[in-house]
């Protein structure tokens, strides 16, 4: 029976251009006058064949000869057709938790998933919130041995690892690293282009993807954590703020990068600036990556000396999410020396006073607005790889790890 509708739909469609109004409107409804017939007769002849002999020369598959197709690609229910073969495909467990981070899925389709939401408040496991590190890498992580220190002995039901490096970059760790089968499908990225944002949105929505993932952090090969995993635990998962820098720069730098054709949906007044490193909280991952329209207008308008990374997510989510946002960035970056890049740190830089100084910032921050702290920043950059030594050597003593 659906077949002479959609028949009908979308010769509609084609016709559009090329008929005026009146002549489709009588075309229509000659369509609709031979859709009754079509339908009338396919189920004269259905009844025929259910009630009587007729049944020996019309079987079902002949009416509906493309049931026999859907049910052989049902068996794709994962790219992994081996595990789906050994388990149920629609086990809870595979559906809230993707085992292999590998798939085939398009942006468009990893998007469309990853912005589904649940509307039950209950879940119907035991969820753990998890915090989602998620490594942006052109290729190698020279620093990986002090992230794996940081990692070392921890609950591995409270953080997940994401990284998204260049294609065709294999990240070589053996299989008894935490880092190990972490790397995402990826796409290249050029610095400055909205293919940064891409890559942004590729991560949140591969994390999306585990429901227990609550906080998402987005970390580069040259960043380091100052505090050991319990405490950027509980200062994430306590925070009623995500921490997407948003201020308005009424420079050239900030206001001079604003376009009037993005009026009337972005005004002037509506324009932020910030780091591109965030830390975003589950409900907000999901809009960001649900996000078509403001993104669009981005990728249309803004361009360089406009960079998109620095500014869709601080003015996106000024526009509707403020009052979720603690305005300011959980990783510490020197922009001392006024330079078109932020300091660098090497070997030299890297003394127990200096580490000291990341962990306790000398202006205390707010945090929940009840309370301040000195505690602003979880993870600095930008590290060269010649500070993996001093790290390692200054960590357990100054970061307890
Ligand atoms: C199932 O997935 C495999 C691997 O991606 C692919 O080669 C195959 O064509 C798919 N089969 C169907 C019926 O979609
Ligand atoms: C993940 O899936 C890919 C593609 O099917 C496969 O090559 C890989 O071995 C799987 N990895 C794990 C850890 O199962
Ligand atoms: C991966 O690392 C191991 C040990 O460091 C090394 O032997 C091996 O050649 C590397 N493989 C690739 C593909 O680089
Ligand atoms: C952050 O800025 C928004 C306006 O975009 C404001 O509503 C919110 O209260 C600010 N957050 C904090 C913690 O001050
Ligand atoms: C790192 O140390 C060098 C040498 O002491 C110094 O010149 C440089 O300013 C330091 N860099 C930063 C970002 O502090
Ligand atoms: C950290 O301290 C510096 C000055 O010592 C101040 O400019 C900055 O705003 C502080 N950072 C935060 C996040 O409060
Ligand atoms: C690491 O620590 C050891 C012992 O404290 C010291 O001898 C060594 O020079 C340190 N290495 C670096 C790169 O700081």
């Amino acid at each position: 029976m659906a077949m002479p509708k959609n028949r009908g739909e979308k010769e509609e469609m084609e016709s559009r251009p090329l008929v005026s109004t009146s002549v489709r409107d009588s075309s229509l409804s000659l369509f609709r006058m031979l859709s009754i017939l079509i339908v009338f007769v396919v189920g004269v002849v259905i009844g025929l064949a259910s009630s009587s002999h007729i049944g020996r020369y019309f079987t079902a598959d002949q009416f509906f000869p493309s049931r026999a197709v859907v049910s052989s690609s049902d068996t794709n229910c994962t790219i992994v057709v081996n595990n789906c073969e050994k388990e149920d495909c629609l086990s809870l467990k595979s559906f809230i938790s993707p085992k292999n981070l590998t798939h085939g899925l398009s942006d468009e389709e990893l998007f469309w998933r990853a912005s589904l939401v649940p509307q039950k408040v209950e879940y119907p496991f035991d969820r753990v919130p998890k915090v989602a590190f998620m490594f942006m890498t052109r290729g190698p992580l020279p620093l990986l041995p002090l992230w794996e220190r940081f990692f070392q002995g921890q609950d591995v039901n409270k953080y997940s690892i994401y990284v998204h490096a260049l294609p065709g970059y294999v990240l070589n760790v053996t299989s008894s690293s935490v880092f190990y089968g972490r790397q995402i499908p990826s796409k290249n990225v050029e610095w400055g282009s909205v293919s940064l944002v891409d890559a942004e949105k590729r991560l949140l929505a591969n994390a999306l993807l585990d429901f227990s993932n609550e906080r998402f952090v987005l970390l580069s090969e040259s960043c380091i954590p100052v505090y050991n995993f319990p405490t950027v635990y509980k200062y994430l998962t306590r925070s009623v703020h995500s921490f997407v820098e948003s201020y308005d720069d009424p420079s050239r730098y900030g206001r001079g990068r604003y376009s009037r054709r993005m009026r009337p949906d972005i005004k002037l007044g509506d324009w932020r600036k910030g780091s591109q490193w965030f830390e975003l909280n589950r409900q907000l991952a999901a809009v960001i990556v649900a996000d078509t329209k403001y993104y669009t207008i981005f990728k249309k308008y803004c361009r360089p000396a406009c960079y998109p990374d620095e500014h869709y997510l601080p003015t996106f989510i000024h526009m509707f999410y403020g009052s979720m946002n603690a305005n300011r960035t959980v990783t510490y970056v020197d922009w001392s020396v006024i330079a078109p890049h932020p300091g660098t740190f090497s070997a030299e830089n890297v003394t127990e006073s200096f580490l000291q100084s990341l962990r306790k910032n000398a202006t205390a921050c707010s945090y929940n607005l009840k309370s301040m702290t000195n505690v602003c920043y979880l993870f600095a950059r930008k590290f060269t790889p010649n500070t993996l030594e001093p790290l390692l050597n200054l960590s357990s003593k100054v970061m307890q790890f």
